[in-house]
């Protein structure tokens, strides 16, 4: 069996067109642009039109993703989707990308862990190229939020968005270059933090997780943001560790873009500059498991890091789910 480092051969976004201003939600909520932007860094998201759903915003993501990579889809060996907004339970996101690109018929499947799955998608790509049994892989993140909100929450609609980001993995060629460590984390006794439903169990038994009738995403904020902050500072310290055990200097966070306060307090003594921190929520808001592919895809296209260097992604949420990828592009 072989040993080679999986490497970012080349990144990928869509956002859908529709510009939704925190404007929108005071004519029906009881809010302002001056509160979501103050306790929250959002000041707009993208909503999908009628015509985007997951997959065709993860396809094209991942149609963008191959083009910076310089392969065609007949190239891709396996797709991995992370989403909790898919648009069937079955088939799923993944195969509905993989036709949508006409790819070959290749292994296709989604992973579940709400706002931390694009780095599990990414860790189960990363094994596959890593053993030889699969050359190129598409891991792709992508959600549509705007359909799984309740409108009338205050303390939940203004956080999300929609979109898309994808990144094709491949064998790196040098032992320095790609994914140098990855950990990924559950705790399920957490459970009840944030729930999206999934329509399979309305009634659920007694004594279960499941809310009775849980029609839209649901989320204890204060508790989550808790959770947030002293998980993405263990994180980061941990990374700035594994760097030091490795030679390695950290060039760059990615993390999952949640809450600009809770990026600010996580960074906190943790001796990092503003620039070494993507921030894009400002534009996007909450995408879920597309947040970290998005902010990536931005940070290498705009030049935030390039070749030789390392970045650190590093996201949270759902689960409770937590995980971080180190990264040598
Ligand atoms: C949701 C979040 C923005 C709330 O910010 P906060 O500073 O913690 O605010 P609190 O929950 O303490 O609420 C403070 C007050 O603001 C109110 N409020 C909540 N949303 C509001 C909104 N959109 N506009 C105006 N007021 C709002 C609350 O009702 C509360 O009012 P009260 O004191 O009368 O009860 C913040 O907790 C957060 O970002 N949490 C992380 C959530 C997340 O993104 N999870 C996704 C998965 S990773």
């Amino acid at each position: 069996m072989t040993n080679i480092p999986a490497a970012i051969l080349g990144t990928g976004r869509y956002l859908p067109a529709r510009v939704v201003p925190n404007e929108e939600f005071t004519a029906t909520l009881d809010t302002s642009d001056e509160w979501i932007r103050s306790r929250t860094g959002i000041g707009e998201r993208r909503y999908a039109s009628s015509s985007d759903t997951t997959a065709t915003m993860g396809a094209a993501a991942g149609h963008e993703a191959l083009r910076a990579a310089g392969l065609e889809p007949a190239q891709i060996d396996m797709i991995v989707c992370a989403t909790v907004t898919p648009d069937l339970m079955c088939p799923s996101t993944a195969n509905l990308i993989q036709a949508y690109l006409h790819c070959r018929v290749i292994p296709a499947f989604d992973v579940s862990a709400a706002c931390s799955g694009f780095v599990y998608a990414t860790s189960v790509a990363e094994q596959f190229v890593r053993t030889g049994t699969a050359k190129h892989v598409l891991v792709v993140g992508s959600e549509v939020l705007s359909r799984a909100i309740d409108f009338s929450d205050r303390n939940t609609c203004i956080l999300f968005g929609d979109g898309a980001g994808a990144v094709v993995l491949g064998a790196a060629t040098t032992p320095s270059q790609g994914i140098r460590r990855i950990r990924l984390y559950a705790d399920g006794s957490r459970q009840e933090l944030i729930q999206v439903p999934s329509r399979v169990t309305p009634n659920p038994p007694p004594g279960t997780a499941v809310l009775p009738n849980l029609k839209y995403l649901r989320m204890n904020g204060r508790e989550v943001f808790k959770f947030a902050v002293t998980t993405l500072k263990e994180m980061i310290h941990q990374a700035q560790a594994d760097c030091t055990e490795l030679g390695i200097t950290l060039k760059l966070i990615v993390p999952h873009q949640v809450n600009v306060r809770i990026i600010d307090a996580a960074l906190e003594g943790l001796n990092l500059s503003p620039e070494q921190v993507i921030v894009n929520l400002d534009r996007y808001g909450n995408t879920s498991a597309a947040s970290v592919p998005i902010a990536l895809d931005e940070a290498v296209r705009s030049g935030r890091c390039g070749p030789g260097e390392t970045l650190l992604l590093v996201a949270f949420g759902g689960g409770l789910t937590w995980s971080s990828a180190l990264v040598t592009l």
